[in-house]
């Protein structure tokens, strides 16, 4: 049977070391670097329950407990708040264990992307779900997450986001060949790469970091060789899913983004998604953008 239904279920790989900003992330999860004044981790739970998810399931690795704490009570501080009257902001920390319902797996070997999704094939059961990374962050004023789902209430199978890169830079990720659909800006994807080497790119498409899988990856997941970088790589089970027939859960279609993304893997588009962020803040943005004129 092809599985189209709604989306009940995330999971959201985080075992990654973070080295490319040791020392800060010696004893800190990457995923818990500030953006203004919140992880980037909470925006991208935050954009998974705003697309209606309520069950998340984070892939951790060591190292991980301040991440496991932020989506936990913390009656010490709550009781803190409350008495010095702060009560807005109390609401906010007491609601960081409610916005869905939390589960962790431990990867325990980091052995690539692919590798880590494969880890919730017990939580994730027979229905389609949700993959989030979280180096990748979508503005919230244009979500893909919609678009996405209801892509694959149309079409079934699993369902990407591309993102339209400049060709000096699809060789940082996923690449896709597609053809149209009969559903603007829904492609159909016959070819996947993940980060083709110059010069050898089907197309100028890049996958971001947000997927909708059906189950079937799971078996497809268990017999792949490692790809590139020696990586257990989702990219190559996707590209699978491809030549799977329809009735065994297989077909990818994808969703353009033309929305608003941050990427915060590396030192200088992290930065640049801290300062993108906070000029859009109204309690921010304008001393920032006149600080900046004058710097
Ligand atoms: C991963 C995926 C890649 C995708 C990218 C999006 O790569 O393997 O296909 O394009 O995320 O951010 P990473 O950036 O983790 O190396």
């Amino acid at each position: 049977m092809s599985n189209r239904g709604s989306i009940h279920k995330a999971v959201i790989p985080v075992a990654g070391l973070g080295t490319r900003f040791l020392p800060a992330t010696k004893a800190t999860p990457k995923e818990m670097l500030p953006v203004v004044d919140k992880p980037a981790i909470q925006y991208v739970v935050e954009e998974a329950v705003a697309a209606g998810i309520h069950d998340v399931l984070f892939v951790t690795g060591r190292n991980k407990d301040s991440l496991e704490n932020h989506f936990d009570r913390s009656p010490n501080l709550e009781r803190t708040l409350a008495e010095r009257g702060d009560f807005e902001m109390q609401g906010k920390i007491a609601e960081l264990a409610d916005l869905a319902a939390m589960h962790y797996v431990r990867q325990g070997v980091p052995m690539g992307l692919g590798h880590a999704v494969s880890m919730a094939k017990e939580h994730v059961g027979s229905e389609p779900f949700a993959v989030l990374l979280g180096d990748d962050l979508v503005d919230a004023s244009t979500p893909v997450l919609p678009d996405m789902f209801a892509a694959q209430q149309k079409f079934g199978g699993s369902i990407l986001a591309l993102m339209e890169v400049p060709a000096d830079q699809i060789h940082l990720y996923g690449c896709a060949a597609v053809v149209e659909t009969d559903t603007p800006d829904v492609v159909r994807v016959t070819q996947l790469v993940e980060k083709p080497a110059a010069g050898t790119a089907p197309s100028n498409l890049a996958v971001i970091g947000r997927y909708v899988i059906d189950p079937a990856i799971f078996g497809l997941l268990e017999n792949l060789a490692p790809g590139r970088g020696g990586e257990i790589q989702l990219t190559d089970a996707l590209a699978a899913l491809i030549d799977t027939p329809a009735d065994s859960g297989g077909g990818v279609h994808a969703v353009i983004f033309r929305g608003k993304r941050y990427d915060t893997g590396d030192k200088l588009s992290y930065l640049k998604s801290v300062v993108s962020i906070a000029l859009d803040r109204d309690d921010l943005g304008p001393d920032l953008r006149a600080w900046l004129t004058s710097y």
